[in-house]
């Protein structure tokens, strides 16, 4: 059956949200049976583009990577991250999420930050556009990659902006890098699922980007767990295939015409 917004909504207080991320369609194709929610992130940009931020991002290369997911995707809700720069103030936003809507079918967009863009979620939602919020570490805009929740001002902001969120009327917000007891009260403050990236498991749910969490992706981050050693495993079949070509094994008589 394919996931609604509502479904996500109601496994607050009774299961656990599974998300990940996926940038084409035989990804997504595969994790489409294990998850709720599938997001074609803009970590795109530093996990397939080497970028140094994902301000590189363009809004095309999202709708292109988009289109592709949703080939692979029957059954998980899917989410696309509005790239920085695309909804700077309502009317950007609205023409900009509509234009990623239309084009990739998705089921909802994915915008980081909180006071700051509350008119723009807000009139996103208005215009039936389901929205997932993002706090915590925000990658669009944030200089340093460090935990968030030290401080009391951005505990309180955190939770202030979460409320905030919930009250423009986004259905999640993803929680990135959020110390545990703050993500263990933002959870319990709001009515609607949180969704942790390095944010405890205290959170309604998690997400990964999945390069990292099959270690395709050369990141050491305290937050990922590897769950395979992808790398070894395509060194070993790229070494045997170069074996055998080297000494004209392959392709043997069974692989030719
Ligand atoms: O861009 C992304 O992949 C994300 C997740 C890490 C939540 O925003």
């Amino acid at each position: 059956m394919k996931k609604k917004i509502l479904h996500i909504i109601k496994k607050k207080n009774k299961s656990k949200i599974v998300s990940l991320t996926a940038y084409s369609k035989n990804v997504a194709s595969i994790l489409d049976n294990y998850c709720d929610i599938i997001l074609v992130g803009d970590s795109l940009g530093s996990v397939l583009y080497n970028y140094k931020s994902t301000r590189e991002v363009s809004l095309d290369m999202m709708i292109e990577h988009s289109k592709s997911v949703r080939m692979g995707i029957k059954k998980s809700l899917m989410v696309v991250d509005m790239p920085y720069n695309t909804y700077r103030n309502s009317k950007e936003a609205l023409k900009n999420a509509k234009k990623i809507i239309s084009k990739t079918k998705c089921d909802a967009v994915k915008l980081e930050g909180g006071k700051k863009i509350y008119n723009s979620i807000q009139t996103l939602v208005k215009n039936k556009i389901p929205v997932m919020g993002h706090l915590g570490l925000l990658p669009q805009s944030d200089k340093t990659f460090k935990f968030k929740g030290k401080k009391k001002s951005e505990r309180e902001n955190i939770l202030k902006d979460a409320k905030l969120l919930e009250r423009a009327g986004v259905f999640s917000i993803v929680l990135e890098c959020v110390e545990t007891s703050l993500a263990k009260h933002v959870t319990k403050q709001i009515n609607i699922p949180t969704i942790g990236i390095g944010a405890s498991n205290n959170c309604d749910g998690q997400i990964l980007v999945f390069d990292d969490l099959i270690g395709l992706n050369p990141i050491n981050a305290r937050f990922v767990k590897k769950y395979l050693n992808i790398h070894k495993q395509i060194k070993k079949a790229v070494s045997n295939y170069s074996k055998e070509v080297r000494k004209a094994q392959f392709p043997s008589k069974k692989y030719s015409y």
